[in-house]
C-alpha cells in the first residue's frame, strides 16, 4: 500500500541561487521503495530540475552516495521505511564542493585516488608469463586484498572522514585502501614509488583511526584496518632502509 512521505532536499545552483535552501516534496511511496525511487518520482512528477547522480539502482556503480537523515548512504540501498516516520532529509555528500543540489564535484577525490598509482606495477626483470600472472597469498591475506577490491568508489568514506573535513590535503580513506590493495599484492613492485606519497604527514599518518570510514562503507570493507596495515608497512620500510645504510 502506498503511503505519502515528505522529502526535505538541499537545493543549490551556484549559477542562480544566492544561497542554499531546502525544498519540500511529498510523494507516494510503496513499501520497500528506496530513497532513490523517491527521488526519481520527485524528478518525474514534481520538479524536473532536481539534480542527483544515479545509475545502476543496485548498489554497484557507487554514484548515488548522499547524506540521508544525517548519515552518508547509497540512496538505492536505503529504504524509505527504514528512515522513521518523519521527513526524509537529503543533503549532498560532505567534504566535496557542491555543483548543483545533490551533485558534488568529485575532482579532489579522483585526484587523490590517482596520486597513489592504483594499478599493478609489474616487475620488468621477471620474464613475462605465457598465461596470467598468478599470486600466492595466505588465505587471510587474500581475503583482505579481495575485500579492498570491492570498493565501488561511492566516496562515502571520504565524506564521512572527519579528518578530510578539517584537512583538505589529507589523502583520505579511499585512496589509502586502493594503495593497500596493490601493496598487499605480491605481484606488485610499486612500493618505492608509493612510499613518498603514503609516508608523509598528509598520507597514512594523518588518519586518526576514527573508524567513520569503516562504519559507513556500504561494501563492508575494513578500511581502518587496511590503513593500519599500511602504517605498519611504512614503519617496516623505514627500518629496512636504515639497515641498508
Ligand atoms: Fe578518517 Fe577512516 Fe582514518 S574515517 S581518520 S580515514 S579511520
Ligand atoms: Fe548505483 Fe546506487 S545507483 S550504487
Amino acid at each position: 500500500m502506498a503511503v505519502s512521505r515528505t522529502f526535505r532536499i538541499f537545493r543549490y545552483d551556484p549559477v542562480k541561487d544566492p544561497a542554499p535552501y531546502w525544498s519540500l516534496f511529498t510523494v507516494n511511496v510503496e513499501q520497500g521503495d528506496s530513497v532513490l525511487t523517491g527521488l526519481m518520482k520527485i524528478r518525474e512528477e514534481l520538479d524536473g530540475s532536481l539534480a542527483f547522480r544515479a545509475s545502476c539502482r543496485s548498489g554497484i556503480c557507487g554514484s548515488d552516495g548522499m547524506v540521508i537523515n544525517g548519515r552518508s548512504r547509497l540512496a538505492c540501498k536505503t529504504q524509505v521505511d527504514d528512515m522513521g516516520h518523519g521527513e526524509v532529509v537529503i543533503e549532498p555528500l560532505r567534504n566535496l564542493p557542491y555543483l548543483k543540489d545533490l551533485v558534488v564535484d568529485q575532482t579532489p577525490f579522483w585526484d587523490k585516488f590517482e596520486s597513489v598509482m592504483p594499478w599493478l606495477h609489474e616487475s620488468t626483470t621477471e620474464p613475462v608469463p605465457e598465461t596470467e600472472r598468478r599470486m600466492t597469498l595466505a588465505e587471510d591475506a587474500f581475503d583482505d586484498l579481495s575485500k579492498a577490491s570491492d570498493c565501488i568508489f561511492c566516496q562515502i568514506c571520504y565524506a564521512e572522514c572527519p579528518v578530510n573535513g578539517l584537512d583538505r590535503a589529507f589523502i583520505g580513506p579511499q585512496a589509502l585502501i586502493k594503495a593497500f590493495r596493490f601493496e598487499a599484492d605480491p605481484r606488485d613492485v610499486g612500493t618505492n614509488e608509493r612510499v613518498p606519497i603514503l609516508d608523509q604527514p598528509d598520507g597514512v599518518w594523518r588518519c586518526r583511526t576514527t573508524f567513520n570510514c569503516t562504519v559507513s562503507c556500504p561494501k563492508g570493507i575494513p578500511i581502518t584496518k587496511d590503513i593500519q596495515s599500511l602504517k605498519r608497512e611504512m614503519v617496516g620500510t623505514y627500518f629496512h632502509a636504515r639497515q641498508e645504510v
